[in-house]
């Protein structure tokens, strides 16, 4: 009985099994697909954010564009230069080429369109002006910001616009970019304060200039860092004193932006700077573009000389009725990809810290300045010991050797970029070299390579002290040639 039970007990098992199995192969071939089990509640998917990149000091070297691109040297070889110029312009950072890339699939005209292309552009137009406000401390309530093309753009309609007589009498330094000074110099009477033999500001220079002139200066014109030295003006000192003898205070502001952080408000409100200028492509925004910060109120009692549309409220016949600040300062349609490329250059400068940018430029101040003293017959100029109120300029030239000569061999042999020359402040550059009015007077009719002019290099955020230290070598390699070749230029002069 117990042998039977087990015998259907196992033919039980095998034909459950068959059943099953059959059961499944049935479903798997089932042409009907079986209802969708009902679905477990699953998490919303996340939205797609790209990676938020965070830029540093560490890592920007990687987002400046073209920094790698190798240039034919004079022996026909390739290979990426070591870009010591940036001082003249600095190259683009990627996010700021991405924003303006991304900001053109909606470009549309500014102020003036009916569309949604038009409308978008206007909003990021308009909101730039507060990004740039932001950045420079400005209050929105007691200042306004109006778009140019450049730092030069700018203080000429600044100029063209505070300028009421050609007695007016502005104050500016010897230590001036032409920018901030033929600009006041072809309007008005201007007077200049000194500088030191170090090539500093002398501030009761300043002072005195006011005092003697009491009440009668309007404007004192001033830069905020030099394009020679390097070096950083107290701006908010001399503001303040401005301030004491009846003056505003107008800053180019061209050489600080990519340096160091600036503020319109000083630690005391007599302190506080009345308007600065400033260039988009020496922040790493190669468009164009720039700004000038001034109080509403000032701005609104002015214009500049400068027609046009998009300035007006009507224009009939007879009569103009022009708009207020800032939009009276913009004739003509706006440069977009300037405004977006400024806006989002300010961005990625402050997030990698002013801070850093100005501790890493101080290093590299250092070693090549240290590198240089080491070269035989160098002359370096400014202070090379408190580098303190340095941005990152140096210039130096070589006795016996002429700068044209062995800028031209650092770039044709080497791929090293300097500048060379008077950089567009030859009243200051001539101070620095000893050479007096008389005697540049005398270059008047000639300018060639044998014009006296400095070597300069200039860091820019991605510089390294690995390029200062090929820099040096290099710049030792080509010195006896350089010597050789300034001898036999001596005699033959080739075009400049
Ligand atoms: C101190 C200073 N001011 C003004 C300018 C003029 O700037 P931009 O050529 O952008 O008009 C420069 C340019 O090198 C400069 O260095």
């Amino acid at each position: 009985m117990m042998k039977l039970k087990k015998i259907l007990y196992v033919l039980l098992s095998v034909f459950l099994c068959f059943a099953l199995f059959a059961g499944c192969a049935d479903r798997k071939t089932d042409p009907e697909p079986s209802p969708a089990p009902s679905p477990e509640p699953s998490p919303s998917p996340e939205p797609e954010t790209p990676d938020k990149t965070v830029y540093t000091m560490d890592n920007i070297r990687q987002y400046v564009v073209g920094v790698d691109e190798p240039v034919e040297l004079s022996d026909g070889s390739m290979q990426p230069l070591i870009n010591f110029d940036n001082a003249a312009t600095t190259p683009a950072l990627q996010p700021v080429m991405d924003a303006v890339n991304e900001e053109l699939k909606m470009y549309g005209s500014i102020g003036r369109g009916f569309s949604q292309k038009s409308n978008h552009s206007t909003d990021v137009y308009l909101e730039t002006r507060d990004t740039v406000l932001n950045f420079l401390g400005a209050d929105p309530d007691y200042y306004t910001c109006f778009y140019v093309n450049n730092t030069t753009d700018g203080l000429n309609k600044l100029a063209s616009a505070l300028v009421e007589s050609e007695d007016d009498l502005v104050l500016c330094t010897r230590i001036e970019h032409h920018a901030n000074d033929l600009s006041w110099r072809e309007r008005c009477h201007v007077i200049y304060a000194e500088v030191d033999e170090q090539g500093r500001i002398i501030y009761d220079d300043i002072e005195r200039l006011l005092k003697e002139n009491e009440g009668k200066v309007k404007y004192v014109c001033v830069t905020a860092a030099s394009n020679v030295t390097g070096y950083v003006t107290d701006v908010h000192r001399i503001a303040k004193m401005a301030h004491e003898h009846g003056a505003k205070i107008v800053v180019d502001g061209a050489q600080i932006v990519a340096h160091r952080k600036f503020s319109m408000k000083g630690d005391t409100p007599e302190e506080n700077i009345d308007f600065f200028v400033f260039s988009a492509h020496k922040m790493y925004s190669p468009y164009g573009g720039g700004a000038v910060i001034g109080p509403w109120e000032i701005l609104n009692e002015h214009m500049p000389e400068f027609y046009g549309g998009g300035i007006v409220k009507i224009v009939r016949d007879e009569a103009v009725k022009y708009k207020n600040a800032p939009d009276v300062y913009e004739a003509g349609s706006p440069n977009y990809p300037g405004v977006v490329g400024l806006g989002k250059a300010i961005e990625v400068l402050e997030e990698v810290g002013f801070d850093k940018i100005s501790a890493h430029e101080q290093v590299l101040i250092r070693r090549m300045i240290d590198g240089l003293k080491k070269l035989d017959g160098v002359i370096i100029y400014g202070d090379t010991e408190d580098i303190s109120d340095r941005v990152g300029v140096v210039t130096f030239n070589f006795a016996d050797i002429n700068s044209y000569v062995l800028a031209k061999k650092l770039t044709d042999t080497n791929g090293v970029a300097t500048r060379r020359g008077a950089f567009c402040a030859h009243p200051y550059v001539w101070r620095m070299m000893g050479i007096s009015d008389e005697e540049a007077a005398s270059f008047e009719n000639c300018i060639d390579m044998n014009t006296p002019g400095m070597i300069r290099v200039s860091f820019g955020i991605y510089n390294t002290e690995e390029e200062v230290d090929r820099f040096l070598q290099i710049l030792e390699s080509v010195l006896e040639e350089s010597k050789a070749a300034t001898k036999l230029n001596a005699e033959a002069v080739p075009e400049y």
